[in-house]
C-alpha cells in the first residue's frame, strides 16, 4: 500500500466512525476498496447484510441499483453511494413507462425483475431476484400462465432453461458479460485442462453452454472454497479476482476476459469515499410512494 493510500484510509476510518457508518461492497469493486469494507458480498448478500444493519449511514461501493435496495430496506438510514454516476447500464436499459406498456400487452403475466433495476422498475414488478435465487424464485411461479423477465435477456434465457418455463425476455443486456467469448473458454480448456469453468449468468447462452457451473459472484466465491480443483477459470469482471486469490491464495484463478470490466464499479475510490463521508453525499432516496411497491417485490424475494 502507498503511503498516500494509508493516509486517506486513516481519515476515512476516523470519518467512518464519528458518522456511525458501515461500508457494503460489491464483489467488482477495486481491491483497495473491498479491503476496507465491514462487507463484501454479491447483490443478494448485500441487501440481506443492509437490511439488519444498525449503523446510521450505509456508504454502499457498488452500483445505484444497490443503493436504491438499501434505501428501499432501510428508508430511516442514510444511504450514500460515493459516486453519483455509478449506475448500471442494463439496469437503464428498461423504465418504469415501458414496462406499464409491455405489462398491458400481457395483461397476465407475472413480472420477474432483476435486481439490476431502478426502484420505479421494481415497483411495477410482482417479484424480485438476483442471480443467486432466480431459478428458484421462478420455479416457486407454479400458477403463473405466463412470465414477463426484465431487464437481462441472458439471465431470463439461463433460467427459462433451468425451469424449462417459457417466459417473455425483455431485450436487456450487460455490456460487461456480452465481452466474455465462447472461444476464449475454449482456448483456455485446452491451456488449462484440469481447470473447472464458471461464469456468470449474465453471460451469453453460448459461453454458458461451455461451463461447468453458473454462478452469482457470491456462489463463485463459494465453489472457489470448496472446490478441488488448483485452477479455475473465471467468467465474469475480473473485479472478482482480487477476493478470489486473497481468499484462496494455493489456486490458480484465470480470467476468460481481461477486457470483462465493468467501468461504472471502478468509479468508486478511496477519494470519492472520503468525500462522500465529508459532504455526506450523494444520498440514494427513494421516494415513499415507490418505495413501498418496491419493497413488495423485494420482500416476496427475501422471504425465500
Ligand atoms: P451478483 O448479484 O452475482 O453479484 O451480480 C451483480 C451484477 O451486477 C453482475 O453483473
Ligand atoms: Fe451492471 Fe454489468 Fe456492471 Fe453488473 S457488471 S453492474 S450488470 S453493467
Amino acid at each position: 500500500m502507498e503511503n498516500s493510500d494509508a493516509a486517506l484510509i486513516e481519515k476515512i476510518e476516523s470519518l467512518k466512525k464519528r458518522r456511525k457508518a458501515i461500508f457494503l461492497v460489491h464483489n467488482y469493486q477495486l481491491g483497495e476498496i473491498q479491503d476496507i469494507a465491514d462487507f463484501v458480498g454479491d447483490s443478494l448478500e448485500l441487501s440481506q447484510r443492509a437490511a439488519k444493519t444498525d449503523a446510521d449511514v450505509i456508504v454502499f461501493c457498488g452500483v445505484h441499483f444497490m443503493a436504491e435496495t438499501a434505501s428501499i430496506l432501510c428508508p430511516d438510514k442514510v444511504v450514500l453511494l460515493p459516486d453519483v454516476h455509478a449506475g448500471c447500464p442494463m439496469a437503464d436499459m428498461i423504465t418504469a413507462k415501458r414496462l406499464r406498456e409491455k405489462k398491458k400487452e400481457y395483461p397476465k403475466a407475472i413480472v420477474v425483475c432483476y435486481i439490476n433495476s431502478s426502484a420505479a422498475v421494481k415497483a411495477e414488478s410482482d417479484v424480485c431476484c438476483t442471480s443467486a435465487n432466480a431459478v428458484r424464485i421462478v420455479e416457486k411461479l407454479t400458477d403463473a400462465e405466463q412470465i414477463l423477465f426484465v431487464p437481462d435477456q441472458y439471465l431470463g434465457n439461463y433460467v427459462a432453461t433451468q425451469t424449462k418455463r417459457e417466459m417473455i425476455l425483455w431485450p436487456g443486456f450487460c455490456p460487461t458479460h456480452v465481452r466474455i467469448q465462447p472461444r476464449d473458454i475454449t482456448r483456455l480448456r485446452t491451456e488449462y485442462p484440469q481447470a473447472k469453468v464458471v461464469v456468470h449468468p449474465e453471460c451469453k447462452p453460448e459461453v454458458i453452454a461451455l461451463a461447468d457451473a453458473v454462478l452469482s459472484t457470491g456462489g463463485i466465491i463459494r465453489l472457489a472454497r470448496e472446490t478441488d480443483a488448483e485452477e479455475i477459470i473465471i467468467g465474469t469482471e475480473i473485479g472478482i479476482l482480487h477476493r478470489l486469490r486473497k481468499e484462496n491464495p494455493g489456486k490458480k484463478f484465470i480470467p476468460v476476459s481481461e477486457q470483462a470490466v465493468c467501468p461504472r464499479m471502478k468509479l468508486i475510490t478511496l477519494e470519492t469515499i472520503l468525500w462522500s463521508l465529508e459532504n455526506m453525499t450523494h444520498q440514494v432516496k427513494v421516494s415513499e410512494r415507490i418505495r413501498l411497491r418496491a419493497k413488495a417485490a423485494v420482500d416476496k424475494m427475501l422471504e425465500g
